[in-house]
């Protein structure tokens, strides 16, 4: 009988509990697929004396999480602490110093120091492997690594926040209001710890910065993505959106530019007839445009504990198969420099809505504003009339550069009829 491989898991909260059931549930099909039993032998979180729903006889509870990765009993770590920074960074960084196998599904870790750990997986001979970091249960990562590998890639791009999706597209269907969904998407354990890194863009971000590597066989780069959420889209952008024919999606995009490769994160309009425009819920999607294949989408789950639970299972099973691939594509010598285009160079439409005085000469400021700045309008909606109150003003452009953009935004925002800051969503073709 070959002998089980022995699993510590650290974290027993959203993703640890999911992790638990599917190894249970389904113990016999993955003992024969790895042709050897997965087992967890040990187990570690910060409170022993919590109600989990979880059946944990048998198992070793470990205070410290530390000691469990530390541990030589222990053949492969589970790091599901979450952190960039702290216990779940000394976790993984004490297993793979041993050159013990560590799977995380701890995205803002990767993302702050993906090739210092790699580093140390490759230096110590370990795998390090975090398909569950980005996108839930979607195999992304391993798509752009393995299944896409022939290929060299122009632009990865899609929904990577499942708690953002969640609010827009439950804003969208039921006019709620964004707190009270933001409140349902963490009592269904999609949201990070702190939510803010969801709502606030960072979290989509840290996944962007890790695809982009892979996809671009580059260093990760969390700092140079260009980050916005979405806590200022409101009910009124979600309707006018609707109005103009788009919908509102938290995207991330990355793309093989002349100068280099950006990354942005941000609320876009996108076509109401696109694909990416009816993946709702908690779904995420992502494409991958490459030179061979053209162009791929994947959607799935992209939180909750089953669908990350099935990403850490493939990973583990992939360490138990004895797989090995560079954890980004690259032995880590041979990932390039980020090299990173700035914001100020992106090129696109845009949608403005402007809260405005009601009186003669306001359109024409504003106009004189983009007039000066080369910048030409597609469309303009202003309706109702309520003089000397604030009324909506909405207008679309035509192609445009970021910085251009900006400079008519700073003298729109100057006027003294403009009551508000200028509302700014990018619109996306697709
Ligand atoms: P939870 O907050 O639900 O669980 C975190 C777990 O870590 C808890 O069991 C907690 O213990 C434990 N923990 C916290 N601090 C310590 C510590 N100092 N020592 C030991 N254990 C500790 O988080 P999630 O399960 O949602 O997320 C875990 C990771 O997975 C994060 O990196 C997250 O970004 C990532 N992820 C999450 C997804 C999701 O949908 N939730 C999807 C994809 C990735 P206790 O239970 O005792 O409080
Ligand atoms: N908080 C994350 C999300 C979890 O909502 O997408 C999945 O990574």
């Amino acid at each position: 009988v070959t002998s089980p491989l022995r699993i510590g898991v650290a974290g027993l909260g959203t993703v640890g509990g999911g992790l638990l059931r599917l190894l249970r549930q389904n113990e016999e099909s993955l003992a024969a697929r790895c042709g050897r039993p997965l087992q967890v032998v040990a187990v570690s979180a910060r409170d022993r004396s919590k109600a989990r729903g979880l059946d944990l006889s048998g198992l070793r509870w470990i205070d410290d999480a530390r000691a469990l990765a530390a541990d030589p009993e222990v053949d492969l770590v589970v790091e599901l602490i979450g952190g960039s920074e702290g216990v779940a960074r000394e976790v993984v960084e004490t297993a793979l110093r041993r050159g013990v196998p560590v799977v995380t599904a701890n995205k803002a870790l990767v993302a702050h120091h993906g090739p210092a750990l790699a580093r140390m997986a490759e230096e110590a001979g370990a795998a390090l492997a975090f398909e569950a970091a980005v996108a839930g249960g979607i195999p992304i990562i391993k798509t752009l690594r393995e299944g896409l590998a022939g290929n060299s890639v122009k632009r990865v791009a899609g929904i990577l926040n499942g708690t953002c999706n969640y609010i827009l597209s439950t804003m969208r269907q039921t006019g709620r209001e964004f707190a009270d969904v933001l409140g349902e998407a963490q009592r269904l354990g999609y949201a990070e710890a702190d939510p803010a890194f969801d709502v606030d863009g960072v979290d989509a971000a840290h996944k962007l910065a890790l695809l982009a590597a892979i996809a671009f066989g580059r260093q990760v780069d969390f700092a140079a993505v260009h980050v916005e959420g979405i806590r200022a889209i409101s009910a009124t952008d979600i309707a006018y959106a609707e109005e103009l024919g788009y919908r509102i999606k938290l995207l991330g995009i990355a793309e093989r530019q002349e100068g280099g490769i950006s990354q942005r994160v941000h609320p876009c309009m996108i076509p109401a007839a696109a694909p990416l425009a009816h993946v709702d819920g908690v779904f995420n999607a992502v494409e991958v445009e490459g030179d061979f294949v053209g162009r791929l989408t994947l959607e799935g789950r992209g939180a909750g504990a089953e669908p990350t639970a099935s990403a850490v299972a493939a990973d583990i099973v992939d360490i138990a198969r004895d797989l090995r691939v560079p954890p980004f594509g690259l032995p880590v010598a041979g990932l390039a420099p980020a090299a990173t285009r700035p914001m100020d160079s992106h090129v696109g439409c845009y949608y403005l809505r402007l809260m405005v005085v009601d009186r003669p000469g306001v359109i024409a400021d504003v106009a004189a504003a983009l007039r000066d700045q080369d910048i030409s309008l597609e469309a303009m909606i202003q309706r109702g009339r309520d003089p000397g109150e604030a009324v909506p003003v909405v207008l679309t452009t035509h192609e445009t550069r970021e910085a251009q953009m900006r400079r008519a935004l700073a003298r729109i925002g100057e006027l003294e009829s403009c009551l508000e800051p200028p509302q700014v969503i990018r619109i996306e073709t697709l």
